[in-house]
């Protein structure tokens, strides 16, 4: 592991932040470079051998220029589809992924009913099915795939209006009733998710648990990192990389509220 470079953070927008704020908490010295693929953004579309092909070429090119001591794929939809082979690609490089938490539904659930909220592009994975038949063979497991959640929890983020009407066709589909028994647990399989995670919280027929992941990524990481973490301050600052190079005032101003500078 080359202890000098930064962990590098990477998304295709920004809902990678939910993982880097926790991975900030817990890891206070580590200098971190958050990179958006905003270019592509968002990828829950994109067909798997396209979106496939760019997160490998990117990456190509964000190790070699950047040298990262670790690499957190803050992105369930990149994750699932090219973690394997980005791992294969950089072996000197140590990669923390995030997966829909379907595991830690499943062992928490009391009615057995859990919905997977996530785009569309992971609910068609491979990699989601099986997590599926490993960990929550007992459970009833719904894919709920939106297309549009992502790009209105960027609009949220960045203070654009975004009503509940907007936000409620898209979650609604997650709440199933059968027989007494109601979803107890929708699992946010998207990064974006959390940031919309007090809205849903509002408009939900009734209460469930909303599982987010990114403290349980931040803890891998800091176990990936092992005696290599980072103990005192960098000096440096804690920079974002956009893909479409973008300089507007708004997202400076917000990366800014992450400790990022663009
Ligand atoms: N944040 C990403 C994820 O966790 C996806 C957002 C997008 O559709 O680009 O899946």
């Amino acid at each position: 592991m080359d202890r000098s470079g930064p962990v590098l953070v990477f998304d295709s927008g920004l809902g990678g932040l939910t993982v880097l704020r926790e991975a900030r908490y817990l890891l206070p010295y580590e200098r971190l470079l958050y990179v958006a693929d905003d270019a592509a953004f968002p990828i829950g579309r994109w067909p798997e051998a396209d979106l496939k092909a760019r997160i490998l070429a990117l990456f190509e090119e964000l190790v070699e220029t950047h040298r990262p001591k670790a690499v957190v794929i803050a992105c369930n939809t990149a994750f699932t589809l090219a973690g394997d082979a980005l791992r294969k690609a950089h072996p000197a490089v140590p990669f923390v992924g995030t997966v829909p938490a379907i595991k830690p539904a499943a062992e928490r659930t009391a009615s057995g009913l859990i919905s997977v909220l996530a785009t569309p592009g992971t609910v068609r994975r491979t990699y989601t099915k099986t997590l599926i038949e490993s960990f929550a063979s007992q459970c009833h497991v719904r894919l709920v795939g939106s297309d549009n959640l992502a790009e209105l929890a960027e609009k949220h983020l960045r203070g654009e209006a975004v009503s509940d009407e907007d936000l409620l066709p898209e979650i609604s589909e997650c709440f199933l009733e059968r027989d007494d028994r109601r979803t107890d647990i929708v699992v946010l399989a998207c990064t974006h998710y959390p940031f919309l995670a007090n809205r849903f919280r509002k408009i939900a027929p009734w209460p469930v648990d909303w599982l987010d992941p990114a403290e349980a990524i931040a803890r891998q990481l800091v176990r990936v990192l092992g005696d290599s973490a980072a103990t005192a301050p960098s000096g440096q600052h804690d920079r974002a990389i956009f893909t479409s190079s973008p300089r507007n005032p708004a997202l400076i101003r917000l990366l800014a509220g992450f400790g990022l500078v663009l």
